[in-house]
C-alpha cells in the first residue's frame, strides 16, 4: 500500500534478535540484548503474513546478528511459504555464515549482505572486537558457492579508523561478482563525536576517480564499475543525499513493535493483535500511514544503536 507521501512501502524488514556475537565501534550497546524478548518462528511467519497482506513483496531478515538464532532456517522457511513474497535475504556480519549458507539456501533464503569492514585483521579486530576476519572471507566464499545471489558487502568507513581500507574492500569486487557498498557512518553509537568521522560518498569518488557510474536502479545505493570488474561499487549516502524520497520500507523490531522510519524513536506494538489477521492489517496499514516523509537523525534525543534495528 501506498503511505501519506505517494510511496509504496513493499519492502519490510524483520530484526529476529538483538543479540550478536561481534561488538562493532558504530553499532550502539544501548538496550539489552534478552533472548526471551524474541519472537517465535510462528510468530514472525504471523506477521510478515499479514505484512504481506498489506503490499510486501520484499522481506530482508536482519538483528542484531540473525545467525545467533538457532532456529534462523525455519524463520527462513516460514517467510518463504508467505504468498506475495518474491525476494527474501539476510543481512549478517558472516561470522557463521561459512557454516549456515547452504542450509540457509536449501531453506528459500535467496541473498545476503555481509558486514565487512575491513580486511586488515587488526583493524578487524579494532573495530569488532574479535578475531574472526577469516570466517567472514570464508563465509563470502561459501556464500557465492551455495548459490546466495546477489551477494552483497557492506562497508561503514570512518576517518583514521579504517577509512585507508578502502581500496583493498573495493578490491572485493574485482575479481568476484559480488557488490562492496560503503554506507555513510549514521549517529547511532552511544560514545563521542560521529560528524568528524564519516567518510562521505563523494570523498570516495574523489579517492577513486576509476570508478564509473554504473546503470541506475532504484534504491538506496549509486552503483558504479570500474574496468575488468566483475562485480560493483555501491554508494549509499544517507547523511550528504537522504533517499527518504523513495524509502519503501518499514521495520519489524525483535520484540513485535513496528518502526515506520529508522531516524525517529517512535515505534509501534503488533503483539496485542497478533491472533487476528484482519486486525493486524489494519493496524499496519496505520502504521504505515504514520511513516514520516524524511529521518531526522539530528532531532533524535537518544541515539538507538542498530542492534536494536538491524539497519
Ligand atoms: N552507520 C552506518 N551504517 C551502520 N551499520 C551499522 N551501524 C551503522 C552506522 N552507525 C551498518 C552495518 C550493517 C548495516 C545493516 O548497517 O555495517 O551492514
Amino acid at each position: 500500500m501506498n503511505d501519506n507521501f505517494g510511496r509504496e512501502i513493499s519492502y519490510l524488514r524483520v530484526s529476529v534478535t538483538q543479540r550478536c556475537n561481534l561488538n562493532c565501534v558504530y553499532c550502539g550497546k544501548s538496550g539489552c540484548a534478552k533472548k526471551e524478548t524474541e519472537l517465535s518462528p510462528e510468530i514472525i511467519e504471523k506477521l510478515v503474513r499479514a505484512f504481506a497482506k498489506c503490499g510486501v513483496k520484499k522481506v530482508r531478515i536482519t538483528g542484531g546478528e540473525p545467525l545467533v538464532r538457532g532456529d534462523i532456517c525455519e524463520i527462513i522457511g516460514r517467510i518463504r511459504s508467505i504468498e506475495g513474497i518474491e525476494t527474501l535475504g539476510i543481512t549478517t556480519n558472516g561470522v557463521y555464515l561459512s557454516q549456515l549458507a547452504r542450509q540457509m539456501k536449501n531453506a528459500g533464503l535467496d541473498s545476503v549482505n555481509i558486514s565487512l569492514d575491513s580486511t586488515d585483521g587488526s583493524t578487524y579486530r579494532h573495530l569488532t572486537g574479535a578475531d574472526v576476519l577469516r570466517k567472514v572471507l570464508d563465509g563470502i566464499d561459501e556464500a557465492e558457492k551455495a548459490g546466495l545471489s546477489p551477494v552483497k558487502i557492506n562497508a561503514v568507513l570512518m576517518k583514521g579508523v579504517n577509512s585507508d581500507g578502502a581500496g583493498s574492500l573495493i578490491n572485493l569486487a574485482k575479481n568476484k561478482k559480488i557488490d562492496v557498498r560503503f554506507i555513510e557512518l549514521m549517529p547511532f553509537s552511544d560514545e563521542g563525536e560521529n560528524a568528524s568521522l564519516i567518510v562521505t560518498g563523494a570523498e570516495i569518488l574523489r579517492q577513486f576517480p576509476f570508478l564509473t557510474p554504473a546503470e541506475l536502479e532504484e534504491g538506496t545505493a549509486v552503483y558504479y564499475t570500474a574496468d575488468g570488474f566483475a562485480g560493483r561499487v555501491g554508494l549509499i549516502n544517507p547523511i550528504t543525499h537522504k533517499f527518504c524520497r523513495s524509502c519503501n520500507r518499514v521495520r519489524l523490531l525483535c520484540d513485535g513493535r513496528v518502526k515506520p522510519c529508522l531516524g525517529y524513536d517512535t515505534a509501534f506494538n503488533l503483539m496485542p493483535f497478533v491472533n487476528d489477521e484482519k486486525r493486524l492489517t489494519q493496524e499496519i496499514e496505520k502504521i504505515i500511514l504514520k511513516k514520516p516523509a524524511g529521518h531526522s537523525f539530528e532531532n533524535m534525543s537518544v541515539p538507538h544503536g542498530l542492534n536494536r534495528t538491524g539497519g
